[in-house]
């Protein structure tokens, strides 16, 4: 019988969450208002989709430990955690009230809500050196790789990826351009969201004896679900409500955000997101050693999800 993408998505879940668990208690030491503020954002319970794609990315589904071993797989639950620490960052400061003013953010008040707006900007700039810092404690890693690695982490979250975006996105809300409205769009969700996903994928690759005969596939396939990942994001924020989101619907429209659905309205919005999920299912199916469960059943699974 054939392995089932929602036990692939429950196992590597729960690898993480017990990583993390175990983990995160001696690193985040001593607690302080700072680690205060880092692990309540961390542990707000987010979906932990970045360290899924880190997992299976590295793991084949039929291989996905059935336990956590972390002494045989430090260096792959690193990067997942280096991924969800960048990520956490990136919704903290997301959510302060000079970027999108979001009071909720995993079910819970934002960070700066919490606690105050000076302590959630350093616990975020503490998630961003601190995802960095856990690269480095690899272990029977070559340094080759490790240095592709803090490179492939520092394009996607970086001044060229996610940060990027994010100002572009900030810029297109306050002075919305005229015209070119389609690729600028493109270039946000690529930026803001796809380029962090894209190195979730391509970091856990990184580690595989066989990384470079699967890179350029895996990249392409990582850009089209970050995009499909924001596509849904946006309809979300349309049609998802407080409850199953964790945070508050409707923020897009009342910012006057410029979004898949403010663009092109709602139902051309859900073609190019079915158009999205065919074309990274199509990207995946011709490498064999992609071809399976986990890559080709992602898509779908993105494109219906709630939260
Ligand atoms: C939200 O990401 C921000 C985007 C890039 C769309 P997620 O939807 O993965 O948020 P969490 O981690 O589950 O809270
Ligand atoms: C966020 O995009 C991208 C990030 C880098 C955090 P959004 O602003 O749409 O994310 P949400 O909807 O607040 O989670
Ligand atoms: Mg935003
Ligand atoms: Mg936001
Ligand atoms: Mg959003």
């Amino acid at each position: 019988m054939s392995i089932q993408l929602s036990d692939i998505l429950t196992n590597s879940k729960q690898l993480f969450d017990t990583f993390f668990e175990s983990y995160t208690k001696e690193l985040f030491q001593p607690l302080t208002r700072i680690t205060d503020a880092c692990l309540y954002s961390l542990k707000a319970g987010g979906k932990r989709i970045r360290p899924i794609f880190v997992l299976n990315s590295f793991f084949h589904p039929n291989h996905l430990p059935k336990k956590l071993n972390s002494k045989e797989h430090l260096s792959v639950y690193l990067a997942a955690l280096a991924v969800e620490c960048i990520h956490t960052y990136s919704l903290i400061h997301d959510d302060l009230p000079a970027m999108d003013d979001d009071d909720t953010r995993r079910g819970m008040p934002t960070c700066h809500i919490q606690f105050d707006e000076a302590t959630a900007i350093l616990a975020g700039d503490t998630l961003n050196s601190l995802s960095f810092y856990l690269l480095s404690l690899y272990e029977n890693t070559d340094s080759t790789a490790i240095r592709d690695s803090i490179q492939i982490l520092h394009k996607g979250a970086g001044m060229n990826g996610m940060i990027l975006g994010q100002m572009e996105d900030i810029v297109e809300e306050k002075s919305p351009s005229a015209k070119g409205k389609e690729s600028k769009l493109t270039s946000i969700h690529e930026k803001k969201t796809g380029a962090l996903i894209e190195a979730s994928f391509l970091l856990g690759n990184r580690l595989r004896p066989d990384w470079l005969e699967r890179q350029s596939v895996i990249s392409g396939y990582a850009k089209e679900i970050g995009l499909l990942f924001q596509i849904t994001d946006d309809i979300l924020d349309v049609e998802g409500n407080l409850a199953d989101l964790g945070k508050t619907p409707g923020k897009d429209a009342k910012a006057g955000k410029l979004t898949y659905p403010s663009l092109y309205g709602m139902e051309t919005t859900k073609r190019l997101r079915d158009e999205s999920v065919s074309k990274a299912i199509s990207l995946v199916s011709n490498l064999p050693s992609l071809n399976n469960e986990f890559f080709l059943g992602l898509p779908n699974y993105i494109a219906e999800r709630k939260n």
